[in-house]
């Protein structure tokens, strides 16, 4: 995961003097990890203080340990020249590299500029820190070329085999217009504000280049990615994350793009699937303990699974019980998710709850993200098990399905996010 740094603002505060006693140019932020690879760094005294660099192999927000909030929003590219696009990756990369090291964006931030122009920055984020915001962007299919089959930007060619709409699934009740979209921007923080912050400047600077298509908000990472951390709930309360890829060669495995994976300029990126998923909770919190259990085929208190162990046990599939019947259900969720060797994939998604709906329950559920190298191989045969019989169903309602491109990291802000894409 990408290494955690003390901000500017974190180190002046963690030093106990105020900016004005510091020369503009006397500190830097850390010095940007090139690697994003998972370790086990010690987080500073306040989470408010993490930064994350924006650059390195591979971008941030994937093997970054999952911070508490998330904020994704897709948009739509409104204009249809290359430059004009090429621009907007460039200000999105300096503006993000700037947030996510705590700092304003623009030259004159929310409060130095002229008091008769709006301000660069909105403020929200004014006092909050970096609080770990991780900023990843990515490239839906349509950017590539249009529904209509428009070529836009000179980059069909390079559209990756494996970055296409998602098939129908036969448990799909898709939601209209919370699916897809040209670009993709996941803003995770421990601090709600600060990842929307990042996402409304960064939307304010694509005016006239791109519209919000929708966007989605989430808490409580269903997974953690971080051995030090207890493994989290989600709705249902189950743990959740604990049989995730882990490990650098687990990423490199079934994770970062390799160049035999197709696209040469993905090298170091991987592929995103989003899907909202509603959790009807009355119903479920209607069914005993011991059906719970069964439907996911864990214990509800320590995760482990059904056929006996802890948390980190192995599940045995072919374990039977004392009636000669399977101690984890053939159809349970995890029988079906289990993927085999071949066809694991990174779970980092994040929890959501949107209020109530007019019949006064509860609308509310899991925002599954997952990252993987190729989403034929890996997602799509998983998913398609779980659709036609996995027990959960019964529970939930599959409401969205997106994927992206994530393109891989830079080695500089001198690069843009992308770059490799149109050079
Ligand atoms: C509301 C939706 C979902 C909920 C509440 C949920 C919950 C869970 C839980 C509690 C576990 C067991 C603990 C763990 O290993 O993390 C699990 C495992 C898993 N889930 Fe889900 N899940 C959901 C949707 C999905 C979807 C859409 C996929 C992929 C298509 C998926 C793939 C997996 C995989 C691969 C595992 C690990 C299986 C293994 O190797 O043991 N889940 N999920």
């Amino acid at each position: 995961m990408n290494s955690p740094h003390l901000s500017r603002r974190g180190l002046i505060s963690a030093l106990g003097i105020g900016a004005a006693g510091l020369g503009a140019a006397s500190l830097t932020s850390a010095p940007a990890a090139l690697a994003a690879s998972p370790s086990r760094n010690s987080r500073p005294a306040t989470p408010r203080q993490t930064t994350y660099s924006f650059t390195g192999e591979h971008q941030a927000g994937i093997a970054t340990a999952a911070q508490e909030n998330l904020r994704f929003t897709s948009l739509n590219v409104t204009t249809n020249s290359r430059s004009d696009l090429i621009d907007l990756l460039r200000t999105w990369t300096v503006a993000a590299a700037a947030m996510t090291q705590g700092r304003e964006v623009g030259a004159t931030g929310a409060l130095n500029g002229s008091p008769d122009r709006a301000p660069e920055d909105t403020g929200e984020a004014l006092d909050l820190g970096a609080a770990g915001l991780t900023i990843t962007f990515g490239f839906g299919s349509t950017l590539f070329r249009t529904t209509q089959g428009q070529d836009r930007f000179g980059i069909a060619g390079q559209q990756p085999a494996t970055l296409k709409p998602l098939p129908t699934f036969s448990a799909d009740e898709l939601q209209d217009g919370i699916s897809g979209g040209d670009i993709c921007i996941q803003a995770c923080s421990d601090d709600a504000q600060v990842a929307l912050h990042a996402v409304r400047n960064l939307t304010r600077l694509a005016e006239g280049a791109a519209t919000v298509a929708w966007s989605q908000s989430g808490f409580g990472r269903s997974s953690t990615l971080a051995r030090d951390r207890k493994t989290p709930r989600n709705l249902f309360g189950f743990k959740d994350g604990t049989a995730n890829v882990r490990s650098n060669s687990d990423f490199d495995d079934f994770v970062w793009a390799t160049p035999g994976d197709g696209a040469a300029w993905m090298t170091g990126g991987t592929y995103l699937v989003a899907r909202k998923v509603e959790m009807i909770l009355e119903t479920w919190d209607n069914e005993d303990l011991t059906e719970q259990q069964e439907i996911f085929g864990r214990t509800k208190g320590t995760g482990a699974p059904l056929s006996g162990g802890n948390e980190r046990t192995r599940p045995n599939f072919r374990a039977t019980g004392a009636n000669g019947e399977p101690m984890i259900d053939p159809h349970s969720h995890i029988t079906l998710a289990a993927p085999g060797r071949a066809g694991r994939i990174l779970r980092r998604g994040y929890n959501y709850a949107e209020g109530t709906h007019p019949d006064g329950t509860q609308d509310a559920g899991l925002f599954f993200i997952a990252f993987m190298r190729d989403i034929d191989r890996q997602f799509i045969p998983m998913q398609r098990r779980l659709a036609d019989s996995d027990l959960m169903n019964e529970y939930v309602r599959y409401r969205s399905g997106s994927t992206f491109a994530i393109p891989p990291g830079i080695r500089t802000t001198r690069q843009y996010v992308g770059h490799t894409l149109f050079s």
